[in-house]
C-alpha cells in the first residue's frame, strides 16, 4: 500500500455496496487541528443501518462514507496551537458538527446535539467520513483526553454518552420537582429512586450501570428468558434482570414500585409504549431507540394520555452528546473500571480486525459490543 491512502470502509449508497477503499491518508492543515492513529472502532446498530442503506451520506464530492463513529484513538501529531493533547495521549472524538446557520444557538453556543437547522454533520454518518479507518485528523475541540487506564474500554465511551446525556435530561426536567437535590454527590442522586431499563444490548447495558452508579434500584426489562449472559452480566453489578417473556408489563410495575424513570435502549416503539402505561408518579420515560420505519401499531392512546397527566409524566427524546456527556462518560467509565472490571470488559464481546467488516456490519453476529482493533 502506498504511504498516501489507507485502508477504510467504506459505504457506497448510490451504488448500495459497502466495500474496503483506499482512503486518503489525513494530515495535519490547520494550527488546531491533531492527528489520530486509531486503536480500536465500535460497531451499533447505526453502521448496521447504514450499511443497509436507510440512512447515511457521504461527504460533497465522494461516492463513498468512510464509516465508524465509536472511536478510540492515539494522538499521532498536534497542531502549533494545540494545548491540551500531545502525542501518545489517548482520545474519544465526540460525533456531530455544528451547522453553519448563524441562527442556530445551539450551534454557536457549542450545542449541536440540539441543533435546530437539521443542516449539523456527524462524523461516520451524515456528510462527514468516520473513524473506522488508520488514521483521521480532527480539530482539538472536538477531542476528548481519555486517562491511559483506560485504554481497554475507552471505546465504550460514545455509546455511554447517550445515558449520561439523557440522565443530564432527567435532572435538567425534574428541577420541575423542588425537593429534587440539585447538588446531591452524583452517587445519592438516584437514591430511593426506581429506574427500569428497556433492552440489554450496549446502551442498555451501559445505561443500567449508569443508573446503579447513580444510586437507583436498576432493573433491566428484555425478551431473553433467564439464565443467559446478559442477565447475568447485569446482576453482577447490582441491577435486577426481568424477561419479558415471563413477566409481564403489570408484573414488572408490581415488583418494582413506582417507576421513577424508563430508560428505553431498545429501538422498538411496542414494547416501549406498554412500558409507558405503567409508568409512575411524575415519571420521565427517556427515549433513545431509533425504530427503523415499520407499518403503524395500536397504542393504548387513552391510558398513556390520562396517566401523563393524572400523574405529572413526561417523555423526553435525547440524541447525540455535548462535551459534558463525554467527560461524565469516561470518568463514569473510570469508577465503572474499579467498581465492576470484569463487568465492563465483558460488554465487549468480540475484537475483530478490519477484514472482518462484512460480518460485522452485514452478517448477524452475536454479542453485546464487536469491535474493531486496527492496531
Ligand atoms: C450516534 C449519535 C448520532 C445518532 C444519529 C447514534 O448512533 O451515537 O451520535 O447523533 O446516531 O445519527
Ligand atoms: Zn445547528
Amino acid at each position: 500500500m502506498n504511504s498516501k491512502t489507507m485502508r477504510a470502509v467504506g459505504v457506497l449508497p448510490m451504488k448500495r455496496e459497502v466495500r474496503l477503499v483506499e482512503h486518503v491518508t489525513p494530515q495535519l492543515s490547520a494550527d488546531h487541528q491533531v492527528k489520530v492513529r486509531a486503536l480500536e472502532v465500535g460497531i451499533c446498530g447505526t453502521d448496521k443501518e447504514i450499511c443497509h442503506f436507510v440512512y447515511g451520506s457521504p461527504p460533497e464530492g465522494f461516492e463513498y462514507l468512510v464509516i465508524g463513529h465509536e472511536s478510540l484513538g492515539e494522538v499521532t501529531e498536534v497542531g502549533s496551537k494545540v494545548r491540551g493533547l500531545k502525542k501518545g495521549d489517548l482520545v474519544v472524538p465526540s460525533v456531530r458538527r455544528p451547522c453553519p446557520h448563524a441562527q442556530c444557538q445551539p450551534c454557536r453556543d457549542e450545542r449541536q446535539d440540539f441543533c435546530a437547522t437539521g443542516d449539523f454533520t456527524e462524523r461516520g454518518i451524515k456528510m462527514r467520513h468516520g473513524f473506522m479507518t488508520e488514521f483521521y485528523v480532527e480539530e482539538e475541540e472536538f477531542l476528548n483526553p481519555v486517562p491511559a487506564n483506560l485504554r481497554d474500554v475507552g471505546v465504550l465511551v460514545e455509546p455511554l454518552t447517550v445515558a449520561e446525556k439523557g440522565l443530564e435530561q432527567v435532572w435538567q426536567v425534574q428541577k420541575r420537582l423542588p425537593w429534587i437535590k440539585e447538588n446531591a454527590p452524583a452517587d445519592a442522586r438516584g437514591t430511593g429512586l426506581n429506574a427500569v431499563v428497556l433492552g440489554a444490548g450496549p446502551i442498555g447495558i451501559l445505561g443500567a450501570m449508569t443508573l446503579v452508579r447513580h444510586g437507583f434500584r436498576t432493573y433491566v426489562y428484555s425478551r431473553s428468558q433467564k439464565p443467559n449472559p446478559k442477565a447475568e452480566l447485569v446482576e453482577s453489578f447490582g441491577a435486577t434482570y426481568l424477561s419479558a417473556e415471563t413477566v409481564s408489563v403489570e408484573e414488572l410495575a408490581n415488583q418494582v414500585g413506582n417507576i421513577d424513570l424508563v430508560y428505553e435502549g431498545v429501538g422498538l416503539s411496542k414494547i416501549s409504549y406498554d412500558v409507558m402505561k405503567v409508568l409512575g408518579m411524575n415519571g420521565v420515560f427517556v427515549f433513545t431507540g431509533i425504530p427503523a420505519p415499520r407499518p403503524a401499531i395500536p397504542i393504548e392512546a387513552d391510558i398513556i394520555m390520562r396517566n401523563m397527566v393524572l400523574k405529572n409524566q413526561l417523555a423526553v427524546g435525547t440524541v447525540n452528546a455535548d462535551r459534558k456527556a463525554f467527560e461524565d462518560a469516561i470518568s463514569d467509565l473510570g469508577i465503572f473500571m474499579k467498581r465492576w472490571p470484569d463487568a465492563l470488559k465483558s460488554v465487549i464481546t468480540g475484537r475483530f480486525t478490519l477484514d472482518n467488516y462484512q460480518e460485522l456490519l452485514l452478517g448477524d453476529k452475536s454479542g453485546i459490543k464487536n469491535v474493531i482493533a486496527l492496531d
